[in-house]
């Protein structure tokens, strides 16, 4: 079995119950579907398989952002991602979970120091650059250890592109890349530098980008700049092309048919002849996962019937924070009861605490477990302690096997760090 599917009125996680996941790790908790991963990836991978001759494949680097768990990335590795980082943080936990500093890149908006020495020390393969000012921080850093890095320099082509505008990065008045005049004249500079090594460019327009035509012209772009840049004897053999690949939140089917988007990169970066990298994060994992929940309590106002869950948006901010739409089901069997709305809310102090609002469900029941779904990008690692609510557990199930990846915080795990002032005994 793979991924989240019903057997006997009972949701499974690849071959194991949820409800028993529930009561050996307890709610909420994140549960991870391993062989749903590794068919993304392979989905992806055989698009591309079709579309491109074998040896210009391009080289996926997992944008780690979206799960960086270290049970999660050592999983990707072993299929053959590389990782995209974005900051000295994730860089450790890459290293950590296995992958060699050539297959690590980095693409952070605002490299500070430690972050790019560490990159250095590793010898990650390539610096995504934002500014002049880091690719001068980036030569300088990389003269003091005498060792050359490579950088890419990314393009703001001035597309519209990510399904929030909190989560789109290709218009000009975002803080990301730079117009095509600047890397120019950028990249002409750089060419003179003895220890920043300019290999290329790089775009990415944003996240969860459901307007899946828009990379066709930022590529397009890349194209024209990658030209201009040869035309001044410019080398340029690396390109990167991004992420943001988009998933279904709700069961709308996929979003991207992966076969065009792979001849569109046939048609428009193939015939550039340079190495192609993406940077997909989202779709890898995003429907890979469920944050598992209990129902505390039913409580019905005049107006509402408010289902609350033990999740709330410490847990998963997404819902709060971009107005994102995740399914949401009961774990055991719906069939025979009643369909009521219900506002999904979770226990924070805050109106903004809310899953789903007036959503149509099976009549639920205090103490039942519910799935929130595609809870695994950008689930997690956007998780805090806020209201003291110790982080949830993440489990990883492959086939039969499950295994615990984080533990759940106790209360003391809250306060680990902090100390009393001594002038205040
Ligand atoms: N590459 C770069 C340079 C990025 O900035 C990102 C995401 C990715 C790749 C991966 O994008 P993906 O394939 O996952 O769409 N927290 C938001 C998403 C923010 C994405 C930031 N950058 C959310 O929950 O929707």
């Amino acid at each position: 079995m793979n991924g989240f599917t019903e057997k006997n009125g009972i949701l499974y996680v690849d071959n194991v119950p949820l409800p028993e996941i529930a009561r050996k790790f307890g709610t909420p908790s994140y549960v991870y579907s391993a062989s749903s991963i590794r068919s993304q990836y392979n989905a992806l991978k055989s698009s591309f398989e079709r579309a491109l001759p074998s040896n210009w494949q391009p080289l996926v680097f997992y944008a780690c952002k979206a799960n960086s768990n270290i049970g999660v990335l050592k999983l990707l590795k072993t299929l053959g991602c590389g990782l995209e980082i974005v900051s000295e943080g994730e860089l450790y936990r890459g290293l950590e979970a296995g992958f060699k500093g050539d297959q690590i890149i980095s693409t952070s908006f605002g490299k500070n120091y430690n972050e790019i020495s560490a990159g250095i020390d590793a010898g990650i393969r390539q610096f995504n650059i934002e500014s002049w000012e880091e690719l001068e921080q980036v030569n300088r850093i990389a003269a003091e250890k005498d060792k050359r890095t490579a950088v890419l320099f990314r393009l703001n082509p001035n597309i519209a592109g990510g399904g929030h505008e909190k989560i789109s990065t290709g218009r000009h008045d975002h803080k990301f890349g730079n117009n095509e005049e600047k890397i120019v004249e950028m990249y002409r500079r750089a060419a003179g530098m003895k220890y920043a090594q300019p290999r290329g460019v790089s775009v990415h327009i944003g996240s969860q980008v459901t307007t899946v035509e828009s990379f066709r012209p930022a590529y397009e772009s890349i194209a024209s700049l990658v030209k201009r840049l040869r035309k001044e004897k410019l080398d340029v053999d690396r390109l990167d092309i991004g992420g943001g690949f988009p998933i279904a939140y709700e069961k709308t089917g996929a979003l991207l048919d992966l076969n065009s988007f792979a001849k569109w990169v046939a048609e428009i970066i193939l015939p550039l002849k340079t190495e192609i990298q993406i940077e997909p994060g989202r779709f890898m994992v995003g429907n890979a996962g469920v944050l598992l929940t209990e129902t505390l309590y039913i409580k019905e106002t005049d107006s509402r019937r408010f289902l609350v869950v033990d999740a709330a948006m410490n847990d998963l901010i997404r819902p709060a924070l971009y107005e994102a739409n995740h399914g949401i089901i009961p774990v055991t069997s719906n069939k025979g009861r009643n369909t009521v709305a219900y506002d999904v809310v979770g226990p924070i102090c805050e109106s903004g605490d809310i899953f789903a609002r007036q959503r149509p469900l099976p009549e639920i029941r205090k103490g039942e477990l519910v799935a929130i779904q595609s809870a695994g990008a950008y689930g997690f690692s956007m998780a805090s302690n806020y209201n003291s609510r110790p982080l949830p557990a993440e489990i990883l199930v492959d086939g039969d096997k499950v295994a615990l990846i984080r533990k759940r915080q106790n209360v003391s795990d809250l306060i680990r760090g902090e100390s009393l002032p001594e002038w205040l005994d």
